[in-house]
């Protein structure tokens, strides 16, 4: 797909606009208190992301992070004893998030870096990392296969990767082509990357099947480990926006083990973790 410059403006102005997450809680933005709602809100509505993260098991080791945000991940893999380095397109995002290492204490563990991961060796220095973790970010970014292979130059061989990417065949993407699309398959990228954002408008949303996944980080010399399919979101988006969680009403009769095992197979975060394979840089 031919890409100009202005694509990856239009992604920088859109995150820019409204960095993710970042209406998670009502509290006085940048106090402690907005901060620990933020991540509140976001771990009770995606409660698999610090079991795929594995904060802990990067005590003492190097982590980059590429698409921080406004750095929920971030200050979690610091708190856990990681030396990370954090970079995002979004200098609103990066903004919040310096001030929420601050607000933490965890300055002297995070460096940030304004960049485009899509050309990182130009703006942080190629040094080897033990983990690179980037949560929904390359599936937003005109070349993901460009940011795959900056990642590779960042790990040495064992090193690992934690990405996770938006999934096709999932009851979100669906849910979103009947309801915004009313049905129009056709059209099904457009009308996905449009609406699958808090935000409406996203210019660049892409979606993969485990194997399209697997064979990206496969040409770029990684071998998968693990590949997990979570999260649907249940909850009715009026009152969510209210800060309150009511589920619709189907999803509210659900036996939470029939809930469970939808999301395994229909969950809208491809996670996917691999190790870079022994070869030439
Ligand atoms: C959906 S948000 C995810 C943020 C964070 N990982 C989280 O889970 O809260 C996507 C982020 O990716 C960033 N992003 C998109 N394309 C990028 C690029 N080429 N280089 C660096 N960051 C990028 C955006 O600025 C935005 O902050």
């Amino acid at each position: 797909m031919p890409v100009s410059d202005s694509a990856i403006e239009r992604v920088r102005e859109f995150w820019n606009r409204r960095p993710c997450n970042v209406r998670h809680s009502k509290k006085p933005a940048g106090t402690k208190e907005y901060f620990d709602e933020v991540e509140h809100r976001k771990y009770f509505v995606e409660p698999h992301i610090p079991g795929f993260a594995d904060f802990q098991r990067w005590k003492g080791k190097r982590v980059l992070e590429i698409g921080c945000g406004i750095g929920t991940d971030t200050v979690n893999f610091a708190r856990h004893g990681a030396w990370i380095t954090a970079v995002d397109l979004s200098e609103k995002s990066l903004e919040i998030a310096s001030k929420r290492a601050a607000v933490y204490g965890l300055e002297d563990r995070i460096r940030f870096f304004h960049a485009d991961a899509e050309e990182l060796s130009r703006f942080v220095t190629v040094e080897p990392y033990d983990l690179v973790y980037s949560f929904g970010v390359i599936h937003h970014t005109p070349g993901p296969e460009r940011v795959v292979r900056q990642i590779r130059s960042y790990l040495p061989p064992g090193g690992t990767v934690k990405i996770m990417v938006y999934h096709r065949f999932s009851w979100k993407a669906l849910w979103i082509l009947l309801v915004y699309g009313r049905g129009q398959f056709w059209k099904a990228g457009e009308i996905i990357a449009r609406y699958s954002e808090a935000q409406e408008g996203s210019p660049v949303t892409y979606t993969y099947t485990p194997l399209e996944i697997g064979r990206l980080l496969k040409e770029h010399g990684f071998r998968v480990v693990e590949t997990r399919v979570e999260h649907i979101f249940p909850y009715r988006i009026p009152d969510y926006t209210q800060h309150r969680y009511v589920k619709v009403w189907y999803f509210r009769w659900m036996p939470q083990r029939f809930f469970r095992y939808l999301e395994k197979r229909l969950g809208w975060h491809l996670c996917v973790t691999a190790v870079r394979e022994e070869g030439e840089s």
